[in-house]
C-alpha cells in the first residue's frame, strides 16, 4: 500500500488522504457498473493510499453505500475514513429537515455501512434556510450524542451557504465545488473555513471530467448519464454537471487548461494538483470511474507544487472564459 499525505479533516480530528476517492459513479447518475468492477476501483484507490470514501444515502438509492460496507468488510486492512450525506430522500422542504427523519436516514446508512457509528454524516445540499437552522444543529447534535455519527458537516451549493455554516460550532467540515473551473471558494470559504478549523472537501474536482481535456463536441455521454440529462439543471443543480459551465465553453476552456499541465503530469492530475495546494483544503475526492484514473488520481497527491505562474494563468483563464457563467450564481 503506498503512504499518502494525510491532513486533519477539520473538527473531526481524523487524518484523511489528500485525495481521496468519490463514490457517486458506483451508486448511479453515470451508467452501470459492476459490482467486481466497483470494488476493483476501490481497491486501486486504497492500494494507492486513498482513505477517504465519500458517498451519500441516495447514489444508486443506497447502492453505493451498500457496495463501500460490503468492501471495507473485505478489507479489514484498510483504514478508511467514510464521508457519507442525507437529506435528499425527502422533497426539498426545510420541514422535512427534523430529527425523526435524521434517525431514519441515519438508521438506513448504518445498515448499509455496516457500523454502529458513522464517520461523518454531511447534510447533501439542503434548502438554504437550513443553514440557518438552531433545531437542525441540535437534532445533529443528537446523533453525536446517541454515537450514531462521530461528526457531522454540509455539503453545500454556494459560497454563501458554506459561510453560514462555518459560522456553526458543531459544523467539521464543507464540502464545496472547488476546481480550476471554480475559483469562488477562494476568496472567503476556504479562509473563514480554516480560520475556524473547519475541513474543506473538494467535489467535482475535473468538472464532471472536462478538465481532463479528453472531450470534443462530438463526444457522446450515456443516456443515463447526467452529463446527458442534467446539462441544463433539468434533475438537480445544474452546477453539478461541468461545475455549471455550458459544454462548449467548457470544452473550449479545458483545451486552454491542458496547455499549463507540466511535464509528466496529466491535466486532470493538474487539476488535482491545483485544488490541494489551495491554502485551507483538506482532500478532493475526483470520482474516478477505473482502476486506471483511480491510480492516475492517487498519484497527482505526489506531483510537486505548480508554479506561481500556472496559478496565474489558471486565474487569467478563469477570469476571461468562465467567470461570468458561475461566479455570481454559486
Ligand atoms: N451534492 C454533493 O454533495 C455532490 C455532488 C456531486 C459530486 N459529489 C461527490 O464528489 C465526487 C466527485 O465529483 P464528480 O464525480 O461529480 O465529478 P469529477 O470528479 O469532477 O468528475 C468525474 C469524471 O471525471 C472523469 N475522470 C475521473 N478521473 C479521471 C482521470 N484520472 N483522467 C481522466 N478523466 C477522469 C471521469 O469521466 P469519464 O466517465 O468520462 O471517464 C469521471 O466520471 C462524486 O463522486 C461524489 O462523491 C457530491
Amino acid at each position: 500500500m503506498i503512504l499518502m499525505e494525510q491532513r486533519t479533516l477539520g473538527r473531526t480530528g481524523r487524518d484523511v488522504s489528500v485525495v481521496g476517492q468519490g463514490t457517486w459513479q458506483l451508486g448511479g447518475d453515470w451508467g452501470e457498473v459492476e459490482e467486481s468492477d466497483a470494488f476493483d476501483v476501490l481497491d486501486a484507490a486504497v492500494d494507492s493510499g486513498v482513505t477517504l470514501f465519500d458517498t451519500a444515502d441516495v447514489y444508486g438509492d443506497g447502492r453505493s453505500e451498500q457496495l463501500i460496507g460490503r468492501y471495507l468488510k473485505n478489507r479489514p486492512d484498510a483504514d478508511i475514513f467514510v464521508a457519507t450525506k442525507m437529506g435528499r430522500r425527502a422533497d426539498q422542504l426545510p420541514e422535512n429537515y427534523v430529527l425523526d427523519n435524521f434517525l431514519t436516514w441515519n438508521d438506513r446508512s448504518r445498515a448499509n455501512l455496516g457500523t454502529d457509528t458513522l464517520d461523518l454524516v454531511q447534510l447533501h445540499c439542503p434548502p438554504t434556510a437550513v443553514y440557518s437552522s438552531d433545531a437542525v444543529y441540535d437534532a445533529l447534535d443528537t446523533l453525536v450524542d446517541e454515537q450514531r455519527i462521530a461528526a457531522y458537516a454540509v455539503s453545500v451549493e454556494t459560497c454563501a451557504e458554506a459561510l453560514t455554516a462555518i459560522a456553526r460550532p458543531g459544523v467539521a467540515s464543507v464540502q464545496i465545488i472547488l476546481n480550476p473551473f471554480r475559483l469562488k471558494p477562494l476568496d472567503e470559504v476556504l479562509p473563514a473555513a480554516a480560520a475556524a478549523g473547519v475541513g474543506i472537501i473538494a467535489r467535482v474536482p475535473l468538472a464532471s471530467g472536462l478538465l481532463s481535456g479528453k472531450y470534443t463536441k462530438d463526444t457522446v455521454f450515456g443516456p443515463d448519464d447526467h452529463r446527458t440529462y442534467n446539462r441544463h439543471g433539468e434533475a438537480f443543480d445544474q452546477g453539478e454537471t461541468f461545475s455549471g459551465i455550458d459544454y462548449t465553453t467548457g470544452i473550449e476552456a479545458a483545451a486552454e487548461f491542458a496547455e499549463l499541465a507540466p511535464e509528466g503530469a496529466t491535466p486532470a492530475q493538474t487539476a488535482l494538483r491545483w485544488i490541494i495546494q489551495q491554502p485551507g483544503v483538506t482532500s478532493v475526492i475526483p470520482g474516478a470511474r477505473s482502476v486506471e484514473q483511480a491510480r492516475a488520481n492517487a498519484a497527482a497527491a505526489a506531483l510537486p507544487p505548480l508554479p506561481r505562474s500556472t496559478l496565474d494563468a489558471v486565474r487569467e483563464l478563469y477570469d476571461r472564459s468562465i467567470r461570468a457563467e458561475v461566479h455570481g450564481r454559486w
